[in-house]
């Protein structure tokens, strides 16, 4: 009976031990996917070229919206607000229109986040900095800022500040590979 049971156990044990491990992968994928799926890559980039003709404008909110909201920021900004603008807006358009490729956007992005952290910008000041880029669509946008489009940006906002704040600390700790709190507090 016993040489039964033992038998049993050690023809279980592996098929357990593979689903937990099955489990978890997927469990990772799952995470994975969730930040960014090409459905809300494709709404990003519509939404973005709706934008564009009105960009100037919108980077003005923008910063106006993130100094309002986040003060202390404004230091940390020492040129021309319109050429800043200028830049932001197209950094955004250069990184939504690759979100497809997004090992070819990589380098772009990891060079962002180094120059951000010479800028003294700091791991916590993404969300801010979101949470502002989500008010400036929804302005935009309008009726078209749906549900399903915020939250599209949010998970690509998350996938771009995670690229760059795991490049300014050089290494991809999972402390800040974060994409929700990358928003968190807006
Ligand atoms: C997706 C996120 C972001 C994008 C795409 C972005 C894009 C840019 C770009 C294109 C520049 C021009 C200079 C350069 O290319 O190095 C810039 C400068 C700068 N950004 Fe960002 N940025 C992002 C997030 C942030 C965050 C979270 C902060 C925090 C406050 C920030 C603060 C700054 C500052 C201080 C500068 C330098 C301004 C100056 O020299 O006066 N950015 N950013």
């Amino acid at each position: 009976m016993r040489a039964v049971r033992d038998c049993a156990l050690r023809l279980a044990f592996p098929l357990m031990k593979q689903a937990m491990q099955m489990e978890a992968i997927s469990a990772i994928h799952t995470k994975e996917d969730s930040n960014m799926n090409p459905k809300q890559i494709a709404l990003v980039q519509e939404s973005f070229a709706k934008v564009l003709p009105i960009a100037d404008p919108a980077a003005a909110m923008f910063y106006k919206r993130l100094f309002e909201t986040a003060p202390e920021l404004k230091a940390l900004f020492k040129g021309d607000m319109q050429q800043q603008g200028k830049r932001l807006m197209s950094m955004i358009g250069v990184a939504v229109g690759k979100l497809n490729d997004l090992p070819g956007l990589a380098p772009a992005l990891h060079d962002l986040g180094r120059r951000h952290a010479g800028y003294g910008v700091k791991p916590e000041n993404y969300a801010p900095v979101g949470g502002a880029l989500l008010w400036t669509l929804e302005q935009g946008l309008g009726a078209a800022f749906t549900d399903e489009v915020k939250q599209a940006w949010t998970a690509v906002y998350g996938v771009l500040a995670d690229s760059m704040m795991n490049a300014a600390v050089g290494s991809s700790q999972t402390t800040i590979r974060s994409s929700g709190t990358a928003l968190a507090s807006k």
